[in-house]
Protein backbone atom coordinates (compact mmCIF):
# COMPACT_ATOMS: atom_id res chain seq x y z
CA UNK A 1 0.00 0.00 0.00
CA UNK A 2 2.47 2.49 0.85
CA UNK A 3 6.70 2.20 0.23
CA UNK A 4 9.27 4.81 1.65
CA UNK A 5 12.80 4.48 0.42
CA UNK A 6 16.05 6.68 0.66
CA UNK A 7 13.66 8.73 3.29
CA UNK A 8 16.39 11.72 4.41
CA UNK A 9 15.36 15.06 6.29
CA UNK A 10 17.96 17.82 8.37
CA UNK A 11 16.79 20.07 10.43
CA UNK A 12 19.51 23.14 11.41
CA UNK A 13 22.04 21.02 13.41
CA UNK A 14 20.47 17.43 13.20
CA UNK A 15 20.26 14.39 11.26
CA UNK A 16 16.94 13.42 11.64
CA UNK A 17 16.20 10.92 9.00
CA UNK A 18 18.96 9.28 6.64
CA UNK A 19 18.11 7.09 4.15
CA UNK A 20 15.28 5.73 5.87
CA UNK A 21 12.52 3.02 4.61
CA UNK A 22 9.39 1.69 5.11
CA UNK A 23 7.20 -0.52 3.36
CA UNK A 24 3.36 -0.42 4.72
CA UNK A 25 0.50 -3.94 3.56
CA UNK A 26 -2.88 -3.41 2.86
CA UNK A 27 -4.31 -5.20 6.24
CA UNK A 28 -1.93 -5.02 8.40
CA UNK A 29 -0.58 -3.62 11.77
CA UNK A 30 2.99 -2.30 11.72
CA UNK A 31 4.72 -1.18 14.60
CA UNK A 32 7.56 1.48 14.04
CA UNK A 33 9.45 1.66 16.93
CA UNK A 34 13.02 3.40 18.14
CA UNK A 35 14.24 5.40 21.00
CA UNK A 36 13.30 8.94 21.92
CA UNK A 37 14.40 10.92 19.24
CA UNK A 38 15.28 8.37 16.77
CA UNK A 39 13.17 10.08 13.65
CA UNK A 40 9.45 8.25 14.48
CA UNK A 41 7.47 11.46 14.48
CA UNK A 42 10.00 12.62 11.94
CA UNK A 43 8.83 10.40 9.66
CA UNK A 44 5.41 10.40 9.96
CA UNK A 45 5.96 14.09 9.34
CA UNK A 46 7.25 13.30 5.98
CA UNK A 47 4.97 11.15 5.02
CA UNK A 48 1.80 13.13 5.70
CA UNK A 49 3.15 16.04 4.29
CA UNK A 50 3.92 18.69 7.42
CA UNK A 51 7.82 18.65 6.62
CA UNK A 52 9.36 18.26 3.10
CA UNK A 53 11.57 15.25 2.59
CA UNK A 54 15.04 16.55 1.49
CA UNK A 55 15.56 13.34 -0.50
CA UNK A 56 13.60 9.92 -1.10
CA UNK A 57 10.71 8.54 -2.39
CA UNK A 58 6.78 8.05 -1.44
CA UNK A 59 4.60 5.61 -3.45
CA UNK A 60 1.00 4.54 -2.75
CA UNK A 61 -0.65 2.11 -4.71
CA UNK A 62 2.64 2.13 -6.45
CA UNK A 63 1.76 5.84 -7.48
CA UNK A 64 4.44 8.77 -6.01
CA UNK A 65 3.11 10.81 -3.75
CA UNK A 66 4.42 13.92 -2.71
CA UNK A 67 1.99 15.48 -0.05
CA UNK A 68 2.59 18.85 0.80
CA UNK A 69 0.28 18.88 3.63
CA UNK A 70 -1.75 17.15 5.81
CA UNK A 71 -4.72 18.06 4.01
CA UNK A 72 -3.28 16.84 0.83
CA UNK A 73 -2.14 13.61 2.68
CA UNK A 74 -5.53 13.35 3.79
CA UNK A 75 -7.12 13.98 0.14
CA UNK A 76 -4.96 10.91 -0.86
CA UNK A 77 -6.11 8.71 1.98
CA UNK A 78 -3.84 8.60 4.64
CA UNK A 79 -4.90 9.71 7.67
CA UNK A 80 -2.58 10.49 10.68
CA UNK A 81 -3.69 10.82 14.48
CA UNK A 82 -0.41 13.09 15.39
CA UNK A 83 1.47 12.71 18.91
CA UNK A 84 0.14 15.94 19.83
CA UNK A 85 -3.88 15.89 19.37
CA UNK A 86 -4.76 18.47 17.22
CA UNK A 87 -8.49 18.50 17.20
CA UNK A 88 -10.25 21.90 18.21
CA UNK A 89 -11.43 21.09 21.53
CA UNK A 90 -14.10 24.52 21.41
CA UNK A 91 -16.00 22.80 18.23
CA UNK A 92 -18.61 20.39 18.45
CA UNK A 93 -17.35 16.80 18.29
CA UNK A 94 -19.49 16.34 15.00
CA UNK A 95 -17.87 19.52 13.60
CA UNK A 96 -14.45 18.22 14.67
CA UNK A 97 -15.22 15.00 12.36
CA UNK A 98 -16.47 16.73 9.56
CA UNK A 99 -13.84 19.77 9.69
CA UNK A 100 -12.95 21.26 6.15
CA UNK A 101 -16.18 19.15 4.34
CA UNK A 102 -19.41 20.11 6.24
CA UNK A 103 -22.22 18.67 4.39
CA UNK A 104 -24.33 20.89 2.36
CA UNK A 105 -27.11 21.26 1.25
CA UNK A 106 -28.10 24.17 -1.10
CA UNK A 107 -25.46 25.87 0.28
CA UNK A 108 -25.74 25.54 3.87
CA UNK A 109 -24.34 23.34 5.89
CA UNK A 110 -26.43 20.19 6.79
CA UNK A 111 -26.34 20.05 10.42
CA UNK A 112 -28.92 16.75 10.71
CA UNK A 113 -26.94 15.11 8.29
CA UNK A 114 -23.78 15.85 9.89
CA UNK A 115 -24.95 14.43 13.37
CA UNK A 116 -26.22 11.29 11.88
CA UNK A 117 -23.22 10.11 10.06
CA UNK A 118 -21.08 11.72 13.04
CA UNK A 119 -22.87 9.48 15.49
CA UNK A 120 -22.73 6.72 12.58
CA UNK A 121 -19.11 6.37 12.53
CA UNK A 122 -18.16 6.88 16.25
CA UNK A 123 -20.75 3.71 16.57
CA UNK A 124 -18.88 2.09 14.11
CA UNK A 125 -15.70 2.50 16.85
CA UNK A 126 -18.45 1.22 19.66
CA UNK A 127 -18.43 5.00 21.09
CA UNK A 128 -22.04 6.42 21.91
CA UNK A 129 -21.40 9.89 22.97
CA UNK A 130 -23.79 13.29 22.54
CA UNK A 131 -21.91 14.54 19.18
CA UNK A 132 -23.20 17.95 19.67
CA UNK A 133 -20.93 18.61 23.14
CA UNK A 134 -17.70 20.90 22.04
CA UNK A 135 -14.77 18.02 21.85
CA UNK A 136 -12.82 19.50 24.58
CA UNK A 137 -15.31 18.07 27.45
CA UNK A 138 -14.22 14.53 26.57
CA UNK A 139 -11.33 12.72 28.17
CA UNK A 140 -8.19 12.04 25.95
CA UNK A 141 -9.54 8.65 24.95
CA UNK A 142 -12.80 9.95 23.46
CA UNK A 143 -10.77 12.98 21.56
CA UNK A 144 -8.78 9.91 19.71
CA UNK A 145 -11.38 7.75 18.68
CA UNK A 146 -12.79 11.23 17.14
CA UNK A 147 -9.84 11.60 15.38
CA UNK A 148 -9.79 8.02 13.90
CA UNK A 149 -13.80 8.76 13.05
CA UNK A 150 -12.66 11.32 11.21
CA UNK A 151 -9.76 9.47 9.28
CA UNK A 152 -12.87 6.75 8.59
CA UNK A 153 -14.90 9.34 7.41
CA UNK A 154 -12.57 10.19 5.08
CA UNK A 155 -12.28 6.94 3.19
CA UNK A 156 -8.46 6.58 4.43
CA UNK A 157 -6.49 3.87 2.80
CA UNK A 158 -3.45 4.66 5.58
CA UNK A 159 -4.30 5.14 9.20
CA UNK A 160 -1.34 6.36 11.68
CA UNK A 161 -1.21 6.73 15.04
CA UNK A 162 1.80 8.33 17.31
CA UNK A 163 2.37 7.17 20.55
CA UNK A 164 -1.83 6.17 20.55
CA UNK A 165 -1.79 4.90 24.16
CA UNK A 166 0.39 6.71 26.12
CA UNK A 167 -2.43 8.95 27.56
CA UNK A 168 -4.92 6.02 27.87
CA UNK A 169 -5.58 3.63 30.42
CA UNK A 170 -5.50 -0.19 30.39
CA UNK A 171 -9.42 -0.53 29.34
CA UNK A 172 -9.14 2.24 27.07
CA UNK A 173 -6.07 0.66 25.04
CA UNK A 174 -8.25 -2.76 24.94
CA UNK A 175 -10.93 -0.35 23.18
CA UNK A 176 -8.56 0.92 20.70
CA UNK A 177 -6.66 -2.47 19.75
CA UNK A 178 -10.46 -3.89 19.35
CA UNK A 179 -10.72 -1.27 16.66
CA UNK A 180 -7.60 -1.25 14.92
CA UNK A 181 -8.15 -4.87 14.48
CA UNK A 182 -11.41 -4.21 13.20
CA UNK A 183 -9.51 -1.93 10.89
CA UNK A 184 -7.53 -4.10 9.93
CA UNK A 185 -9.43 -6.70 8.56
CA UNK A 186 -11.53 -4.15 6.81
CA UNK A 187 -8.14 -4.12 5.02
CA UNK A 188 -6.75 -0.31 6.04
CA UNK A 189 -2.90 -0.64 6.46
CA UNK A 190 -2.30 0.79 9.74
CA UNK A 191 1.10 2.27 11.50
CA UNK A 192 1.74 2.60 14.99
CA UNK A 193 4.55 3.98 17.05
CA UNK A 194 4.34 3.26 21.16
CA UNK A 195 7.22 2.52 24.04
CA UNK A 196 4.79 -0.13 25.55
CA UNK A 197 6.50 -3.01 24.05
CA UNK A 198 3.68 -5.44 25.36
CA UNK A 199 1.28 -3.62 23.08
CA UNK A 200 3.80 -4.74 19.82
CA UNK A 201 3.42 -8.27 21.14
CA UNK A 202 -0.44 -7.93 21.16
CA UNK A 203 -0.97 -6.19 17.97
CA UNK A 204 1.93 -5.87 15.34
CA UNK A 205 1.92 -8.15 12.39
CA UNK A 206 5.24 -6.49 11.98
CA UNK A 207 8.15 -4.01 13.21
CA UNK A 208 10.29 -1.45 11.69
CA UNK A 209 12.99 -0.16 13.52
CA UNK A 210 14.67 3.21 13.56
CA UNK A 211 17.69 3.96 15.26
CA UNK A 212 19.56 7.62 15.11
CA UNK A 213 17.37 8.62 12.50
CA UNK A 214 18.76 4.89 10.55
CA UNK A 215 16.63 2.35 9.21
CA UNK A 216 17.60 -0.58 11.28
CA UNK A 217 15.38 -3.88 10.18
CA UNK A 218 11.82 -4.81 9.39
CA UNK A 219 10.82 -7.65 11.33
CA UNK A 220 7.77 -10.20 12.07
CA UNK A 221 7.77 -10.41 16.46
CA UNK A 222 8.38 -14.07 16.72
CA UNK A 223 11.47 -13.00 14.71
CA UNK A 224 11.95 -10.54 17.49
CA UNK A 225 11.62 -11.12 20.91
CA UNK A 226 11.41 -8.29 23.33
CA UNK A 227 15.00 -8.24 24.49
CA UNK A 228 16.10 -8.45 20.54
CA UNK A 229 13.76 -5.71 20.02
CA UNK A 230 15.37 -3.38 22.56
CA UNK A 231 18.87 -4.53 21.23
CA UNK A 232 17.66 -3.17 17.78
CA UNK A 233 16.42 0.16 19.52
CA UNK A 234 19.29 0.75 21.50
CA UNK A 235 22.55 -0.64 19.66
CA UNK A 236 23.30 -2.59 22.54
CA UNK A 237 21.82 -5.05 25.39
CA UNK A 238 20.06 -3.10 28.03
CA UNK A 239 21.73 -4.34 31.35
CA UNK A 240 19.40 -6.04 33.87
CA UNK A 241 17.66 -3.97 36.04
CA UNK A 242 19.30 -3.77 39.60
CA UNK A 243 17.98 -5.37 42.57
CA UNK A 244 15.60 -2.83 44.70
CA UNK A 245 17.44 -1.02 47.04
CA UNK A 246 15.46 -0.78 50.58
CA UNK A 247 14.99 2.85 51.85
CA UNK A 248 17.47 3.55 54.44
CA UNK A 249 15.01 5.84 56.35
CA UNK A 250 12.13 3.65 56.45
CA UNK A 251 10.15 2.88 59.70
CA UNK A 252 12.46 5.94 61.23
CA UNK A 253 12.80 9.54 60.80
CA UNK A 254 9.49 12.10 61.12
CA UNK A 255 6.88 12.21 58.31
CA UNK A 256 7.67 15.18 55.96
CA UNK A 257 4.18 15.25 54.68
CA UNK A 258 1.16 13.82 56.66
CA UNK A 259 -2.75 14.05 55.75
CA UNK A 260 -5.21 13.27 58.08
CA UNK A 261 -8.78 12.70 56.90
CA UNK A 262 -8.00 14.89 53.89
CA UNK A 263 -10.62 15.09 51.64
CA UNK A 264 -12.39 16.93 48.70
CA UNK A 265 -16.36 16.16 47.16
CA UNK A 266 -16.19 14.17 44.40
CA UNK A 267 -12.55 13.99 43.85
CA UNK A 268 -10.97 12.31 47.50
CA UNK A 269 -12.65 10.13 50.64
CA UNK A 270 -10.65 11.65 53.38
CA UNK A 271 -7.30 9.55 53.40
CA UNK A 272 -4.59 9.20 55.80
CA UNK A 273 -0.72 9.27 54.45
CA UNK A 274 1.95 9.82 54.99
CA UNK A 275 5.89 10.23 53.44
CA UNK A 276 9.35 10.28 54.97
CA UNK A 277 12.72 12.13 53.91
CA UNK A 278 14.20 9.14 51.97
CA UNK A 279 11.35 7.32 50.97
CA UNK A 280 9.92 6.51 47.69
CA UNK A 281 6.32 6.36 48.62
CA UNK A 282 4.09 4.22 44.93
CA UNK A 283 0.57 5.29 44.34
CA UNK A 284 -1.44 3.18 42.53
CA UNK A 285 -5.09 2.88 41.30
CA UNK A 286 -6.73 2.93 37.97
CA UNK A 287 -7.43 5.94 35.85
CA UNK A 288 -9.72 8.10 37.69
CA UNK A 289 -9.45 6.39 41.10
CA UNK A 290 -8.05 9.43 42.52
CA UNK A 291 -4.59 9.39 42.29
CA UNK A 292 -4.14 12.82 40.08
CA UNK A 293 -7.06 13.99 42.64
CA UNK A 294 -4.64 13.75 45.45
CA UNK A 295 -1.33 14.20 43.93
CA UNK A 296 -3.06 18.22 42.94
CA UNK A 297 -4.19 18.37 46.84
CA UNK A 298 -1.00 17.76 48.40
CA UNK A 299 0.49 20.42 45.83
CA UNK A 300 -2.06 23.41 46.16
CA UNK A 301 -3.60 23.28 43.25
CA UNK A 302 -6.75 22.06 44.39
CA UNK A 303 -8.16 22.68 47.93
CA UNK A 304 -9.23 20.05 50.37
CA UNK A 305 -12.86 20.61 51.90
CA UNK A 306 -11.64 18.51 55.07
CA UNK A 307 -8.85 17.20 57.02
CA UNK A 308 -5.21 18.37 57.43
CA UNK A 309 -2.09 18.50 55.73
CA UNK A 310 0.96 19.07 57.47
CA UNK A 311 4.63 19.69 56.32
CA UNK A 312 6.89 19.43 58.77
CA UNK A 313 4.90 18.48 61.63
CA UNK A 314 2.74 22.16 60.84
CA UNK A 315 -0.78 22.34 59.93
CA UNK A 316 -0.73 23.99 56.15
CA UNK A 317 -3.13 25.49 53.91
CA UNK A 318 -2.10 25.89 50.27
CA UNK A 319 -4.05 28.52 48.39
CA UNK A 320 -2.02 28.30 45.57
CA UNK A 321 1.30 26.01 44.09
CA UNK A 322 3.80 28.47 45.11
CA UNK A 323 3.07 28.11 48.58
CA UNK A 324 4.05 24.45 48.25
CA UNK A 325 6.95 25.14 46.39
CA UNK A 326 8.23 27.70 48.96
CA UNK A 327 7.90 24.72 51.52
CA UNK A 328 10.08 22.67 48.98
CA UNK A 329 7.52 20.26 47.37
CA UNK A 330 8.06 20.10 43.38
CA UNK A 331 5.07 18.03 41.29
CA UNK A 332 5.65 16.85 37.38
CA UNK A 333 2.31 17.49 35.91
CA UNK A 334 0.73 14.54 33.82
CA UNK A 335 -0.33 16.60 30.69
CA UNK A 336 2.54 17.91 29.64
CA UNK A 337 1.27 19.21 26.68
CA UNK A 338 -1.36 21.55 28.65
CA UNK A 339 1.33 21.91 31.69
CA UNK A 340 3.94 21.25 30.59
CA UNK A 341 6.42 22.86 27.94
CA UNK A 342 6.64 26.60 26.69
CA UNK A 343 7.71 25.43 23.20
CA UNK A 344 9.02 28.40 22.08
CA UNK A 345 11.56 28.99 24.93
CA UNK A 346 14.77 27.51 25.06
CA UNK A 347 15.64 23.85 26.80
CA UNK A 348 17.88 26.05 28.73
CA UNK A 349 14.65 28.63 29.79
CA UNK A 350 12.43 25.69 30.13
CA UNK A 351 14.51 24.04 32.82
CA UNK A 352 15.11 27.07 34.63
CA UNK A 353 11.93 28.06 34.98
CA UNK A 354 10.27 26.55 38.19
CA UNK A 355 13.79 27.63 40.15
CA UNK A 356 13.54 30.87 38.97
CA UNK A 357 9.49 31.52 39.59
CA UNK A 358 10.70 30.19 43.25
CA UNK A 359 13.42 32.73 43.31
CA UNK A 360 10.92 35.32 42.44
CA UNK A 361 11.47 37.82 39.58
CA UNK A 362 14.20 39.95 41.35
CA UNK A 363 16.67 37.61 41.73
CA UNK A 364 17.27 36.81 38.26
CA UNK A 365 19.26 33.51 37.48
CA UNK A 366 22.49 34.76 36.10
CA UNK A 367 22.93 33.33 32.42
CA UNK A 368 26.18 31.40 33.56
CA UNK A 369 24.50 29.81 36.41
CA UNK A 370 21.08 28.93 34.03
CA UNK A 371 23.72 27.35 31.80
CA UNK A 372 25.11 24.92 34.58
CA UNK A 373 21.89 23.92 36.19
CA UNK A 374 20.85 23.05 32.28
CA UNK A 375 23.51 20.99 31.32
CA UNK A 376 23.71 19.13 34.47
CA UNK A 377 20.08 17.88 33.86
CA UNK A 378 20.53 17.35 29.77
CA UNK A 379 23.15 14.83 30.77
CA UNK A 380 22.01 13.20 33.91
CA UNK A 381 18.28 12.63 31.84
CA UNK A 382 20.17 12.35 28.75
CA UNK A 383 18.13 14.98 27.40
CA UNK A 384 18.87 14.60 23.41
CA UNK A 385 19.13 18.25 21.91
CA UNK A 386 21.50 19.90 20.03
CA UNK A 387 22.35 22.22 22.63
CA UNK A 388 20.96 24.14 25.60
CA UNK A 389 19.62 27.26 23.75
CA UNK A 390 17.44 24.47 21.62
CA UNK A 391 13.98 25.64 21.22
CA UNK A 392 12.04 23.41 23.36
CA UNK A 393 9.42 22.68 20.83
CA UNK A 394 12.21 20.88 18.56
CA UNK A 395 12.63 18.49 20.64
CA UNK A 396 11.27 14.67 20.24
CA UNK A 397 8.32 14.60 22.53
CA UNK A 398 10.07 12.43 24.79
CA UNK A 399 13.05 14.53 25.69
CA UNK A 400 10.71 17.27 25.69
CA UNK A 401 8.72 14.69 28.93
CA UNK A 402 12.79 14.91 30.39
CA UNK A 403 13.28 18.34 30.49
CA UNK A 404 9.93 18.50 32.14
CA UNK A 405 11.48 16.42 34.88
CA UNK A 406 14.62 18.02 34.78
CA UNK A 407 12.79 21.66 35.49
CA UNK A 408 11.31 19.82 39.10
CA UNK A 409 14.66 18.36 39.87
CA UNK A 410 16.60 21.95 39.29
CA UNK A 411 14.23 23.17 42.24
CA UNK A 412 16.37 20.24 44.32
CA UNK A 413 12.70 19.76 46.17
CA UNK A 414 12.36 17.87 49.32
CA UNK A 415 9.28 16.06 47.88
CA UNK A 416 9.37 15.50 44.60
CA UNK A 417 5.53 14.33 43.36
CA UNK A 418 5.68 11.99 39.83
CA UNK A 419 2.13 11.91 38.16
CA UNK A 420 3.20 9.42 35.22
CA UNK A 421 6.83 10.82 34.60
CA UNK A 422 7.87 8.03 32.48
CA UNK A 423 4.78 7.61 30.00
CA UNK A 424 6.34 8.69 26.89
CA UNK A 425 9.96 7.59 27.81
CA UNK A 426 11.54 5.19 25.69
CA UNK A 427 12.67 1.57 27.78
CA UNK A 428 16.07 2.36 28.03
CA UNK A 429 15.80 6.05 29.04
CA UNK A 430 12.81 5.34 31.33
CA UNK A 431 15.20 2.59 33.43
CA UNK A 432 17.84 5.75 33.72
CA UNK A 433 15.16 8.19 35.25
CA UNK A 434 14.05 5.48 37.68
CA UNK A 435 17.62 4.94 38.87
CA UNK A 436 18.37 8.63 39.24
CA UNK A 437 14.94 8.77 41.14
CA UNK A 438 16.09 5.99 43.68
CA UNK A 439 19.23 7.54 44.25
CA UNK A 440 18.22 11.15 44.67
CA UNK A 441 15.89 9.46 47.56
CA UNK A 442 18.61 7.88 48.64
CA UNK A 443 20.14 11.18 49.46
CA UNK A 444 17.08 12.27 51.43
CA UNK A 445 14.37 13.07 49.08
CA UNK A 446 11.08 12.22 49.44
CA UNK A 447 8.88 10.70 46.38
CA UNK A 448 5.96 10.29 45.44
CA UNK A 449 5.53 8.34 42.42
CA UNK A 450 1.96 7.87 40.72
CA UNK A 451 2.15 5.19 37.73
CA UNK A 452 0.19 2.69 35.96
CA UNK A 453 2.31 0.62 35.45
CA UNK A 454 2.73 -1.97 38.26
CA UNK A 455 5.68 -3.14 37.44
CA UNK A 456 7.51 -0.01 37.79
CA UNK A 457 5.57 0.99 40.70
CA UNK A 458 6.38 -2.52 42.31
CA UNK A 459 10.43 -2.00 41.70
CA UNK A 460 10.54 1.31 42.91
CA UNK A 461 8.29 2.05 45.65
CA UNK A 462 9.30 2.10 49.30
CA UNK A 463 5.84 1.27 50.45
CA UNK A 464 2.72 1.43 48.03
CA UNK A 465 -0.51 3.26 48.78
CA UNK A 466 -3.75 1.76 46.50
CA UNK A 467 -6.49 3.83 45.27
CA UNK A 468 -10.05 2.87 44.33
CA UNK A 469 -12.88 4.63 43.73
CA UNK A 470 -11.16 7.55 45.16
CA UNK A 471 -10.53 6.22 48.39
CA UNK A 472 -7.43 4.79 50.03
CA UNK A 473 -7.71 0.91 50.48
CA UNK A 474 -4.80 -0.48 51.49
CA UNK A 475 -0.71 -0.29 51.93
CA UNK A 476 1.66 -2.80 50.23
CA UNK A 477 5.31 -3.35 50.91
CA UNK A 478 7.44 -2.47 48.53
CA UNK A 479 8.64 -5.46 46.20
CA UNK A 480 5.26 -6.89 46.17
CA UNK A 481 3.96 -8.17 43.24
CA UNK A 482 2.35 -7.08 40.37
CA UNK A 483 -0.93 -9.47 40.61
CA UNK A 484 -0.83 -8.91 44.13
CA UNK A 485 -0.79 -4.80 43.45
CA UNK A 486 -3.65 -5.50 40.97
CA UNK A 487 -5.74 -7.27 42.93
CA UNK A 488 -6.05 -4.20 45.35
CA UNK A 489 -6.16 -2.11 43.10
CA UNK A 490 -9.20 -3.80 41.17
CA UNK A 491 -11.15 -5.03 44.43
CA UNK A 492 -11.04 -8.53 43.25
CA UNK A 493 -11.75 -10.75 45.51
CA UNK A 494 -8.70 -13.79 46.08
N1 LIG B 1 10.98 20.96 13.98
C1 LIG B 1 12.19 20.49 14.30
N2 LIG B 1 13.28 21.28 14.24
C2 LIG B 1 14.49 20.81 14.55
N3 LIG B 1 14.76 19.55 14.95
C3 LIG B 1 13.71 18.71 15.04
C4 LIG B 1 12.38 19.13 14.72
N4 LIG B 1 11.55 18.07 14.89
C5 LIG B 1 12.32 17.04 15.31
N5 LIG B 1 13.63 17.42 15.39
C6 LIG B 1 14.76 16.55 15.78
O1 LIG B 1 14.73 15.39 14.97
C7 LIG B 1 15.10 14.23 15.74
C8 LIG B 1 14.01 13.19 15.66
O2 LIG B 1 12.88 13.62 16.39
P1 LIG B 1 11.49 12.85 16.38
O3 LIG B 1 10.48 13.77 16.99
O4 LIG B 1 11.23 12.33 15.03
O5 LIG B 1 11.79 11.63 17.38
P2 LIG B 1 10.84 10.45 17.87
O6 LIG B 1 11.45 9.17 17.38
O7 LIG B 1 9.44 10.72 17.48
O8 LIG B 1 11.02 10.49 19.47
P3 LIG B 1 9.94 10.36 20.70
O9 LIG B 1 9.87 8.90 21.01
O10 LIG B 1 10.62 11.08 21.84
O11 LIG B 1 8.67 10.97 20.29
C9 LIG B 1 15.37 14.73 17.14
O12 LIG B 1 16.75 14.94 17.26
C10 LIG B 1 14.64 16.07 17.20
O13 LIG B 1 15.24 16.94 18.11
MG1 LIG C 1 7.71 11.23 18.56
Amino acid sequence: MLRLSGITKRFVGVQALRDVQLHLRAGEVHALMGQNGAGKSTLIKVLTGVHPADDGEIRLAGEPIRPRSPAEAQGVGIATVYQEVNLCGNLSVAENIFAGRLPRRAGFIDRARMVREARELLRRLHLDIDVGQPLGRYPVAVQQMVAIARALGMHSRVLILDEPSSSLDADEVQHLFAVLRGLRAQGLAILFVTHFLDEVYALADRITVLRNGEFVGEYTPPELPAPALVAAMIGRELAAEGARQPAAASGGGAPLLETRGLARRGALQPADLQIRPGEVLGLAGLLGSGRTELARLLFGMDRPDRGELRVDGRVVSFEHPAQAVALGLAMCPEERKIDGIVADLSVRENIVLALQARQGLWKVLSRRRQQEIAERYIRALDIRTADADTPIGQLSGGNQQKAILARWLATEPRLLILDEPTRGIDVAAKQEIMNEIVRLARAGLAVLFVSSELDEIARLADRIAVLRERRLVGELPGGSDEATIGRLITGAVT
